[in-house]
């Protein structure tokens, strides 16, 4: 009786080894390959943010634009060329996205450790998470083994990203195509404790005489902000502390001082509550972020032999 059901018990076993052998990320993935990657990627970070703090704020903000666009394969950092139509340009990014230098700097320094081992995608995916750490925020632990794209999309980078004046639904169906829930989405948003926004994508918001703006919170901002001109004069998008990372974001929003429209929507309809949460419990937001923060590295990652390890972050080899 027991020899009828080995054989398919031992193909089965084969199968689901073969399954299990399949590629997919680990946070051991260069362990014996480039075991000092990590330690090399995270110096020269750390390195980039003590000479300007808001590139903590720009190289998390480049990790979650690369993602949401064909996963985390570093299609955002690929340039122009006869054959790829750069990210770069993609209204969201144009002008707007910075630190793209500070990541072609360490996977330079990676290089000239492990010559084409470590993959572009998993430098700037450790670079958002060293970046958190160097400005108080929480750390975790990255599972590794992005391989790199051979093409970028444009057009996708202007349907998927979302855009500041979207409302809730908007933003929350956003989220959802790339599998992340509203919660995720609040935390995320939770990004905007640092760095800066331009005039132009917040001028409707503090001239609106809006019930959901705070009057003197709109009269400081348009003091640096007129009705014309001045588009990309720069505000911060948590006005306590821009610089570090907390929980400040999500109290300014129940005060109705949220910079974009995007920002305030969250402490509205069915967000609110997570707003109120977050407002009220640092930990249980660094929590979060942290774990929202894992998800959204692991959009659809290309992994195996799929992709490549790029030389130069900017270009295919
Ligand atoms: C919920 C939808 C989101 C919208 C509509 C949005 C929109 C924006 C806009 C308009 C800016 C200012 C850009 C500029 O002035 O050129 C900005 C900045 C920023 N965003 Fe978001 N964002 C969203 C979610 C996120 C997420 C998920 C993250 C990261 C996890 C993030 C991280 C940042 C950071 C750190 C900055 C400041 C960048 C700097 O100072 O260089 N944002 N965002
Ligand atoms: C990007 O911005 C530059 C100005 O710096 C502008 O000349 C160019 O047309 C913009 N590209 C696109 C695709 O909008
Ligand atoms: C907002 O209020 C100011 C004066 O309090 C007024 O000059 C301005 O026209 C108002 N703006 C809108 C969009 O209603």
């Amino acid at each position: 009786m027991i020899g009828r059901f080995a054989t398919p018990l031992i193909s089965l076993m084969v199968v689901l080894s073969i399954i299990s052998c399949q590629a997919q990320l680990s946070t051991t993935f260069y362990d014996a390959r480039c075991p000092n990657a990590p330690t090399i990627i995270r110096n020269s970070i750390r390195r980039a943010i003590s000479a300007e703090r808001r590139m903590a704020a720009s190289l998390i903000r480049l990790h979650f634009h690369d993602c949401f666009v064909q996963g985390c394969d570093a299609s955002i950092l690929l340039d122009e060329t006869a054959t790829i139509q750069s990210e770069k340009t993609a209204a969201p990014n144009n002008n707007s996205v910075r630190g793209y230098e500070v990541i072609e700097a360490a996977k330079r320094e990676v290089e000239r450790a492990c010559p084409g081992v470590v993959s572009c995608a998993d430098v700037l995916t450790l670079a958002a998470r060293d970046a958190s750490v160097a400005v108080g925020g929480p750390s975790w632990s990255v599972r590794l083994g992005r391989r790199d794209s051979t093409t970028a999309n444009r057009g996708a980078a202007n349907t998927d990203l979302p855009s500041p004046f979207a409302g809730l639904d908007v933003l929350i169906d956003a989220f959802d195509k790339k599998g992340l829930t509203a919660r995720d989405m609040v935390a995320l948003s939770g990004a905007h404790t640092l760095g800066q926004s331009q005039c132009f994508l917040f001028r409707g918001r503090i001239y609106s005489n809006g019930s959901d703006i705070d009057a003197g919170f709109a009269s400081t901002r348009r003091r640096g902000c007129p009705q014309s001109g001045g588009d990309g004069n720069l505000a911060p998008l948590d006005v306590v502390t821009p610089n570090s990372f907390d929980n400040n974001y999500f109290r300014n929003l129940v005060e109705r001082k949220g910079l974009l429209q995007s920002d305030q929507v969250l402490f509205s309809g069915s967000t609110a509550t997570i707003v109120s949460q977050y407002s009220g419990n640092p930990r249980t937001f660094a929590a979060d972020f942290a774990a929202a923060m894992i998800k959204m590295s692991e959009i659809q990652p290309t992994l195996g032999q799929d992709g490549i390890i790029r030389n130069t972050c900017s270009a295919i080899n």
